[in-house]
């Protein structure tokens, strides 16, 4: 029983349907460059335009900056991680097939049913933030909407209380996006391209604007600044150095995506190499621009000030130039937007991944006929992302990613360990340094970001994981193709 949950899937095995899935496909098109344009574009989205002001009225105050390196330093031992491992297994699934490979089947399991959670929730929390620079955008035009789009309440379940509104431009992101991946990608990897280029060009223009005010205004930067550590408020989590802790782990939802590129090896041309350029070339420049884009917001407008849909868009207020808002507008719409399709579309393929392993009922992995793409999977999902969209407040959003995605970390980080003691012959391209060292801090790191995050978001993050439990033991365990295959070789065979 106890062996049959550990099954691994060999690593011959998965090559073998690396190479078999790259006969049928475009594929290998992707070189160095593309792979940090696809990483950038998964990473900076709703974490940077939204969540920065929100963590730091709500956690952090001016030290948000240092809840971002904290983070950052974790996303980089992590990274190093995803890059030895997306260079010795150049095949999409991502985690889910590194966990596949080292740890066992049930583990595997717990890393797609977590990525499922980091994909899903992720695109639900990026809609929430899309909707507040739309919202924003329009008012900027002088439209006001005859409703309001986002009415706001709270729910209490077992004894703890949640918050939940009613976002009608998240869900429309939603579904708009939901039709496009159904119909086609092809037109969507273009607007991916142009969307970075706007978001991160629209990035720099911040920080130039918000420069040349620093310089103008250097008493009023300061004064913001100050005390760059609140004093906490008797609670863990709110100010002080705890607040530091949970601003990371809220924060920390801003890097997610450079896992992303790792699910795009099949399609790289020279994954060996480009892997750990994309992931952690990606990483690095996200982690720059974000912990200056925090300094300048924060000395922009008094922390309390920034809990807003839309803080960069408010910074940019403050400095007085109305292009500068609008083009911060354009750049959160595109740059966010781009983001929800990453998620989604990463989503369709852990799940396909996890249906062609038997994982999931095959109909999960089905394909249409005339769209190539898996549909069924994309509009079961999209229905229940637009549902998370319009329900859900953006920070509880967020939590419940930066868990699921920190789990799936913390399983990375320990399976490079396990990898080097148990096949330490496996030739590695990449080889991420001082092991096990990395992998220990990686996986200190990430626990301690999940422990920093509060228990509303802790509940609802374990019955997420029950549920996922639940259909491995009902359905998974059964229908797996790796155990059905061990199982056959172990058969005696018939005697003539
Ligand atoms: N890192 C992505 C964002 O901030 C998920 O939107």
């Amino acid at each position: 029983m106890a062996s049959q949950l550990l099954a691994k899937k060999p690593l011959n095995v998965i090559m073998a349907e690396a190479s078999d899935t790259s006969e049928h496909s475009l594929k290998r098109s992707l070189g160095p460059v593309n792979l940090i344009t696809l990483g950038i574009g998964a990473i900076i989205g709703a974490g940077i335009f939204v969540l920065t002001g929100t963590a730091a009225a709500q956690f952090a105050g001016p030290a948000i900056v240092l809840s971002f390196v904290v983070a950052g330093i974790g996303c980089i031992f992590a990274g190093l991680c995803y890059a030895e491992f997306a260079s010795m297994i150049p095949i999409s699934g991502s985690a889910y097939t590194y966990g596949y490979a080292t740890m066992g089947e049930i583990i595997a399991w717990i890393i797609g049913w977590a990525l499922v959670l980091e994909y899903a929730f992720g695109a639900a929390t990026v809609a929430v933030g899309w909707s507040g620079y739309v919202t924003g955008f329009l008012r900027f035009f002088g439209v006001t909407i005859p409703f309001n789009p986002t009415p706001k309440g709270h729910i209490t379940l077992f004894g703890t209380t949640f918050p939940v509104q009613c976002d009608i431009f998240a869900m429309a992101a939603i579904i708009i996006i939901t039709i496009i991946l159904v119909i086609g990608v092809r037109e969507s990897a273009n607007f991916n391209s142009t969307a970075v280029i706007v978001k991160v060009s629209v990035v720099i223009i911040f920080i130039g604007l918000a420069v040349d005010f620093a310089f103008g205004h250097w008493s009023h930067m300061t004064a913001n600044w100050h005390p760059f550590i609140p004093a906490n408020l008797g609670h863990f989590g709110q100010f002080g150095w705890s607040g530091i802790m949970r601003g990371a782990g809220v924060v920390f939802f801003s890097y997610i995506g450079f896992d992303a590129v790792s699910t795009a090896a099949q399609e790289s041309r020279n994954p060996q190499k480009d892997m750990p350029f994309g992931i952690l070339g990606s990483l690095i420049i996200c982690t720059i621009l974000y912990i200056i884009v925090a300094g300048l917001l924060t000395g922009l407008k008094p922390y309390g000030a920034l809990n807003t849909p839309a803080p960069v868009a408010d910074g940019a207020a403050t400095i007085g130039v109305q292009w500068g808002v609008f083009l911060v507008d354009i750049g959160a719409i595109a740059g966010l937007a781009s983001v929800m399709l990453v998620m989604l579309l990463g989503q369709s393929r852990v799940l396909y991944t996890m249906s062609h392993d038997g994982l999931l009922p095959p109909w999960v992995g089905r394909i249409h006929r005339r769209f190539r793409t898996p549909y069924i999977t994309s509009i079961v999902v999209g229905c229940f992302v637009a549902f998370l969209a319009a329900f859900f407040n953006i920070v509880f959003l967020a939590k419940l990613v930066s868990l699921g995605t920190l789990l799936a970390f913390t399983i990375v980080c320990l399976s490079v360990w396990v990898m080097r003691v148990k096949q330490p012959d496996i030739p590695r391209p990449f080889r991420t340094p001082w092991v096990p060292v990395i992998p220990i801090l990686g996986m200190i790191v990430s626990l301690a970001l999940m422990l920093s995050l509060d228990a509303p978001a802790w509940i609802v993050f374990g019955c997420w994981l029950v549920f996922g439990l639940i259909i491995y033991f009902s359905y998974s365990r059964k229908h797996s193709t790796v155990q059905m295959e061990s199982a056959a070789q172990s058969r005696p065979k018939a005697i003539r």
